[in-house]
């Protein structure tokens, strides 16, 4: 058995302007994207995207808020995660799922993989 990994775009917003506005510098908001909810945050470095569900006790991090240091925190129990790596940076060890952002010429696009077996 062999598998592949799969990854389809999509467009997560209209253009740069269309984010900034959605989503200015500092904050963080959920998104409904494919029937996904994701977490998107918005810091000096650009945006970031992650699962909403937070790994300790799933509440949605979209309604947290992002620190100066590049992390998202939960607004139940503030543990929060890296928004580049996903990685716990306080409370718990489990780690958020993260997804790849590609801005193009028509808009900004999130990245969905999946491991297809053949
Ligand atoms: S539910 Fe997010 S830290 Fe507990």
């Amino acid at each position: 058995m062999f598998f592949q990994k799969q990854t389809t775009w999509y467009k997560l917003f209209e253009s740069v302007t269309a984010a900034n506005a959605r989503v200015a510098e500092g904050r963080v908001t959920t998104i409904l994207i494919n029937n996904k909810k994701i977490c998107v945050a918005h810091t000096k470095d650009g945006f970031f995207a992650m699962q909403d569900k937070c790994p300790h006790n799933g509440s949605s991090l979209g309604n947290g808020f992002c620190t100066a240091e590049g992390s998202v925190v939960c607004p139940v129990h503030r543990y929060s995660f890296d928004l580049k790596t996903g990685r716990a940076t306080s409370g718990g060890g489990d780690a958020a799922r993260t997804y790849a952002l590609e801005t193009r010429a028509d808009g900004i696009y999130i990245a969905f993989e999946k491991i297809v077996l053949f």
